[in-house]
C-alpha cells in the first residue's frame, strides 16, 4: 500500500499535529474494541510528541490501551538511554497511566534471553492462538542511516529473523539492544514513521523514492501487509523529496 505522507513546516507543528491525529486513531478505534495494543520507539524525537499529547491532557481509557516498546537499550530503566524512562517521564508519568497498561523490555537483563521473554510476553497477550500478533500503532523513528527500531543498515538478517524479538547492536557505540523484527512490526494495522530534521533528509529520500541503496537501509522494509503506512515529517527531514 502507498505510504501516506504528512509535512509539517516545523518539528513542533509536527508532534502536535501526530498528537491530534494519534488521539483520533485511539478514539476511534475503541469505538468497537475494548483492547488497544500500541508499540512506542525510543530516541529523541518520540518526546516531542508525548510532550504534546501530554499538554492535550486526551481523555483516552488507558486502561483500555496495552503499551508497548518497539526496541530498548540494554540499560537499566533509570539510565538516561532508556527508551522506557523517557517515556516514563513524559508520558506515562504525567498522563498517569495506569502501570498494568505498561509493558516495558527490561532493558536490565540479557538481550538475547529478554528478546525471547518480551516475544512471549506480546505472543501470550497479543495472540495466544500463536500467530504473528498484530499490533494497532506501531510508532517508529528513522535514524539518519536509514536505520529503525534497533535494526541498523549492517544487521538485515535481524529485520528478516522469524522471531518477532531479537537481540540487536548499535554498531556506533556496541551498546545491545531489544528490538522488534520485521515480522512484528509488518503485521501491524498502522505504522506511523515520525521523523524531523535536515540529517533525515537523504534517507527519506532515497526510502520514500525507493532509490538504488535503499534496498540497504531496514526504513525501506517497513511496509504493513493489510495495513496503513503513514509518515510524518517535518520541512527539514522532508526538503529533499521536492
Ligand atoms: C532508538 C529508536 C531508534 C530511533 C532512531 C531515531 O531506540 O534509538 O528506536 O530507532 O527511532 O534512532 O532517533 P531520533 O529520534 O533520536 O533521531
Amino acid at each position: 500500500m502507498q505510504a501516506k505522507i504528512k509535512i509539517l513546516p516545523f518539528k513542533e507543528e509536527l508532534a502536535k499535529t501526530l498528537a491530534q491525529d494519534f488521539v483520533n486513531y485511539i478514539s476511534q478505534a475503541l469505538k468497537t474494541k475494548d483492547k488497544l495494543n500500541i508499540a512506542l520507539s525510543g530516541g529523541s524525537t518520540p518526546p516531542l510528541f508525548f510532550r504534546k499529547l501530554v499538554a492535550m491532557s486526551p481523555p483516552l481509557e488507558w486502561e483500555k490501551i496495552q503499551l508497548f516498546w518497539v526496541d530498548e537499550r540494554c540499560v537499566p530503566p533509570d539510565h538516561e538511554d532508556s527508551n522506557y524512562g523517557t517515556a516514563y517521564r513524559e508520558l506515562i508519568l504525567p498522563l498517569g497511566i495506569p502501570e498494568s497498561s505498561v509493558h516495558r523490555i527490561y532493558g536490565e537483563n540479557e538481550a538475547e534471553s529478554e528478546a525471547s521473554r518480551y516475544e512471549h510476553l506480546i505472543l501470550d497477550m497479543l495472540a495466544p492462538e500463536k500467530s504473528v500478533p498484530v499490533f494497532d500503532i506501531i510508532l517508529l523513528g528513522m535514524g539518519p542511516d536509514g536505520h529503525t527500531a534497533s535494526i541498523f543498515p549492517d544487521q538485515l538478517s535481524l529485520w528478516n529473523a522469524d522471531k518477532l524479538c531479537v537481540a540487536a547492536i548499535n554498531p556506533y557505540n556496541l551498546q545491545k539492544r531489544v528490538s522488534f523484527s520485521g515480522k512484528l512490526i509488518n503485521a501491524a494495522r498502522r505504522v506511523i514513521f515520525l521523523v524531523a530534521g535536515k540529517d533525515k533528509s537523504e534517507m527519506v529520500k532515497r526510502v520514500l523514492k525507493k532509490e538504488e541503496g535503499s534496498m540497504l537501509l531496514p526504513a525501506s522494509y517497513v511496509n504493513p501487509h493489510n495495513g496503513i503506512l503513514q509518515w510524518y515529517l517535518d520541512e527539514e527531514a522532508a526538503q529533499r523529496l521536492k
